[in-house]
């Protein structure tokens, strides 16, 4: 990674973006729907717009097949997309050719939940690293600069001295130690934005914070665009500068973390942090989870409900939230913090009173 590379950046600048960004996998068809040509698909994501910006942390939360990680991986371009764009400096990816795919996934970096199973066990950290450099033709012309690049990998994840992790093999290493081996791959791409889809959640609780913390050093020193993807909304307070709260392929909230975190508007946000384990709530408090009228149950996504996703769980439903897709509505006095929710819309909560 170069000086100029550190230098050039300005804090804030728009690396990349979703614009409708929607993906429906084909489900195989049952016999009946050969004849009625009916084509079921699972709709993993919906219409989703996001922006990551150089210098900030953007985390995306939700439960279990809320459709996350097909974000990162669409983002990613490691699938194609049913519709929408993705834009980079402001630039369609939807042209092709010419390189332009190699070229996008140097910029745009992956980072994996598990480390063990992103790192070929056959190999050592050397020849991880040293494809990294080469493949984007950052490994310099010597052998000597070679080794400083590599050398300078590991030290900026941590793993010092590098000459103790350079030719051990990935099963000799702690699982922390994996997922910097595999941070250091993406940064020898020299990187402007990086996709982090859970990867902590797979180690111990104690290195979290470490590896937490170094996303966040590396995210300042290099000024990296990153999106962080996690079931823990707590962590996206720590960790992230926005938050992006996803339920059943749709975006139902976002705002600064800190408000997102403290005055939760959309009734899922308001579930996700009311069940997160708290040890100041008492035993014989009302579990919110209680009033989720869908017994906790994600809806299908091959047909998902109609009008509002949540509304089948949510306790504040309103007769239009069955029928009607919401749209983004503007909350309170706080700048940039919306919610995907009737119960923000005046003539909507007036009507439901009558
Ligand atoms: N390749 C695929 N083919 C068909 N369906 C898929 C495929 N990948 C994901 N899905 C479905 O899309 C939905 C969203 O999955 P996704 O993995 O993006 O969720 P997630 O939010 O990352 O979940 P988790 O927190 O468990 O990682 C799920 O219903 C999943 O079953
Ligand atoms: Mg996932």
């Amino acid at each position: 990674m170069t000086s100029t590379q550190d230098a050039k950046v300005q804090t804030g600048e728009v690396v990349l973006e979703a614009v409708g960004l929607t993906k429906h996998f084909p489900v195989r068809r049952k016999l009946r729907q050969f004849f009625t040509r009916e084509q079921n698909a699972v709709h993993a994501v919906d219409d989703v717009n996001l922006t990551l910006r150089r210098g900030q942390v953007v985390a995306l939360v939700g439960e279990s097949g809320s459709g996350k990680s097909t974000v990162a991986r669409l983002l990613a371009q490691l699938y194609p997309r049913t519709d929408g764009d993705i834009r980079l400096h402001g630039e369609s990816t939807r042209v092709k050719g010419g390189g332009a795919f190699r070229a996008y996934a140097a910029r745009v970096q992956m980072i994996f939940q598990d480390p063990f199973a992103s790192l070929n066990p056959v190999h050592t950290i050397r020849y991880h690293l040293t494809r990294s450099l080469k493949i984007h033709h950052n490994a310099g012309k010597t052998d000597e600069d070679l080794e400083i690049a590599l050398r300078d990998l590991l030290t900026r994840v941590s793993l010092t001295p590098p000459e103790r992790y350079l030719d051990k093999f990935p099963h000799e290493l702690s699982g922390g130690q994996r997922q910097r081996v595999a941070i250091a791959r993406a940064l020898g791409a020299q990187p402007e934005a990086l996709l982090a889809d859970e990867p902590v959640s797979m180690l111990d609780v104690s290195i979290r914070l470490g590896v937490l913390n170094l996303l966040r050093d590396l995210k300042e020193r290099l000024n990296l665009a990153i999106l962080y993807i996690t079931h823990d909304i707590a962590s996206a307070r720590y960790f992230a500068d926005e938050t992006l709260v996803m339920y059943a392929g749709r975006m139902v909230e976002g705002g600064d973390s800190e408000t997102v975190t403290q005055s939760p508007a959309h009734p899922y946000t308001r579930l996700l942090i009311d069940s997160a384990p708290d040890p100041d709530r008492l035993a014989g408090d009302v579990n919110p989870l209680d009033e989720d009228r869908g017994n906790g149950e994600p809806p299908s996504l091959i047909r998902p409900p109609s009008g509002c996703r949540f509304h089948p769980r949510c306790p504040a439903a309103m007769a239009r939230c069955e029928t009607d897709l919401p749209v983004r509505l503007e909350i309170g006095d706080k700048p940039g913090h919306w919610a995907a929710c009737w119960l923000y819309d005046e003539a909507t909560v007036k009507e439901a009173a009558k």
